[in-house]
């Protein structure tokens, strides 16, 4: 696991030069996307890219990692309208090509296998982008989730929804409960993970991440396991790491060439 401890704008940079390079790497490229505040600078930095420089989405396939269940079509927090909002329409993205689980389906348990089918359609995910919940969640893999679940129905645990209440006009009651999310099998099977953190209130569950014990506890830890795994963090997120003067040492004498 490599952890690279920058500011936040140097982080969106490095995980935007990944994707890029994804984005060249193969015929359909495939993209996982997160939603939340953690990637936001990343794609409005591979939204100047595609302005400034040509960066082109449109032979790539998107997979979302999580819905929530029950919203209604065109409310602005269902993550297939947050997606579309903050990275798809920005730049050109064929909405046909991004995709999600679909929590308003009347078969849910069908829609999550549906949605694995179709990510095993497209080849597998070449990288996924990843937030972290205070609670040590990745996708909406609460703690207590199996470390080898596949997408399925969750429910929130009152602290993400306290967390998310500030998409909700803090009202934590309008947080939907259930939400559909890629399980932690799911997600280890992308070929290359590249979680963001930034913040003080991520510090507990970034250094459980990266030097805790692998628990359902804290589910991110699974990622110890992942042959490719990136951690990008800021001072405040990184403030708890034990080895943090190693990893740092570690990512200053890494070739400039050599990417995450
Ligand atoms: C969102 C997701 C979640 C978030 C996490 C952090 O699709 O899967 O795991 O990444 O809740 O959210 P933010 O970035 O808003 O702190």
């Amino acid at each position: 696991m490599e952890v690279v401890i920058a500011p936040a704008q140097e982080l969106a940079v490095l995980a935007a030069d990944a994707v890029e390079g994804v984005l060249g790497s193969r015929g359909e490229p495939v993209l996982g996307l997160a939603t939340g505040s953690s990637p936001l600078a990343v794609y409005d930095e591979l939204v100047r890219r595609h302005v400034e420089e040509g960066l082109s989405f449109g032979r790539a396939w998107g997979f979302m990692l999580d819905e929530y269940v029950g919203l209604s079509a065109d409310h602005p927090q269902r993550y297939r309208n947050v997606i579309a909002t903050e990275i798809a329409d920005r730049v050109g993205w064929p909405a046909e090509r991004v995709a999600g689980p679909d929590g308003a389906a009347t078969d849910l348990p069908a829609a999550c296998a549906a949605y694995e089918r179709s990510i095993a359609a497209a080849g597998g995910v070449d990288l996924q982008i990843l937030g972290i919940g205070t609670d040590g969640h990745i996708g909406f893999n609460e703690p207590g989730s199996s470390l080898a679940s596949r997408t399925r129905i969750k429910t929130l645990t009152q602290q993400t929804r306290v967390d998310n209440a500030r998409f909700f006009d803090d009202e934590v009651d309008q947080v939907p409960t259930h939400c559909l999310t890629q399980g932690l099998g799911t997600i280890m099977e992308a070929r290359h993970l590249v979680l963001l953190a930034t913040g003080r209130h991520k510090a507990q569950a970034i250094h459980q991440l990266v030097e805790g014990p692998v628990s359902a506890l804290w589910p991110a830890t699974v990622m110890q396991w992942h042959p490719h795994a990136t951690v990008l963090v800021d001072e405040a997120a990184a403030s708890r790491l034990q080895l943090a003067g190693y990893y740092r040492q570690t990512y200053a004498s890494k070739p400039s060439w050599q990417g995450l």
